[in-house]
């Protein structure tokens, strides 16, 4: 226990689902944890049912480059370096056919799947150069690699990620940057439970699980391992 003891921790989207679940497992080894999401009201109550710990919450809208380099000034002033830095926040839509795809859906998914990731990593990258020494770990999605129909900026958004992550690893793996991303199948969340609800839940991969695999990927024990995209699919 305490693997990340007296390390900083960085969570995007820590009011969601994956982030709570992250929240709670970073804490649990001791890291100390900036909570970024959107809505400071349910960041309150994720917070409720934290277990104890050294944590913060910083509300933002990570869509605006001037609040996420405001955000990571904050966090940096709170808790003194940045250590892991996990882009957790982004979400999903179907919709029509390609053709029939309007502008606002692809800026939608382009700027909380990609845009989000480009500004907390341009932002982060400068803290943890002066460091020396630092890891992030992107959240991509598996229909990066296996991409459906009606759901084109999506997956393109998520596949973005993978080259992102790619792109960063080889710009800093000379200067104690590690950067990796992981590739989830369907996550048992309430909201996939309520909109499929005739599947078999227990194929779908817990948040938790997920969390597991992104403490790998930030922990020592992956110290050479970076570029890399992960899969994370259960049985789904
Ligand atoms: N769920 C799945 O089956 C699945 C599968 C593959 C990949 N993923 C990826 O895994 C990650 C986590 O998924 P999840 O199910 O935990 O999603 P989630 O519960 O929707 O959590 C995402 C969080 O990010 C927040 N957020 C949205 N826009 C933001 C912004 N501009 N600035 C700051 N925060 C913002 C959301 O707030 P609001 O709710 O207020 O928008 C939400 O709290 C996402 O990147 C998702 O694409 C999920």
């Amino acid at each position: 226990m305490g693997q990340f003891k007296d390390q900083v921790a960085v969570v995007t989207g820590a009011a969601g689902n994956l982030g709570r679940a992250l929240c709670t497992a970073l804490l649990g080894q001791g890291a100390k944890v900036a909570m970024l999401d959107i809505s400071p009201e349910r960041l309150d109550e994720v917070t409720e049912a934290l277990p104890g710990g050294d944590w913060d919450t910083f509300p933002v809208d990570l869509l605006s480059a001037g609040e996420a380099e405001r955000v990571i000034d904050a966090v940096k002033a709170r808790f003194g370096r940045i250590d892991i830095l996990a882009n957790v926040a982004g979400g999903f839509a179907m919709g029509p056919p390609l053709h029939e795809t309007d502008d606002d859906t692809w800026d939608r998914m382009l700027d909380l799947n990609l845009r989000s990731v480009f500004h907390c990593c341009r932002a982060a990258v400068p803290v943890m150069l002066t460091q020396g020494a630092g890891t992030i770990v992107n959240v991509s999605a598996r229909a990066a690699l296996n991409a459906k129909g009606r759901m084109g900026p999506y997956c393109a958004s998520k596949a973005g990620v993978i080259a992102l992550t790619e792109s960063l690893a080889q710009e800093h793996k000379e200067q104690g940057i590690r950067v990796n991303c992981i590739l989830p199948g369907t996550v048992d969340t309430p909201e996939n439970r309520a909109a499929m609800p005739d599947q078999d839940h227990s194929k779908w991969v817990p948040p938790a699980a997920l969390a597991d695999v992104m403490l790998f990927l930030a922990s020592d024990a992956a110290r050479c391992v970076t570029g890399a995209a992960v899969p994370v699919y259960g049985r789904s």
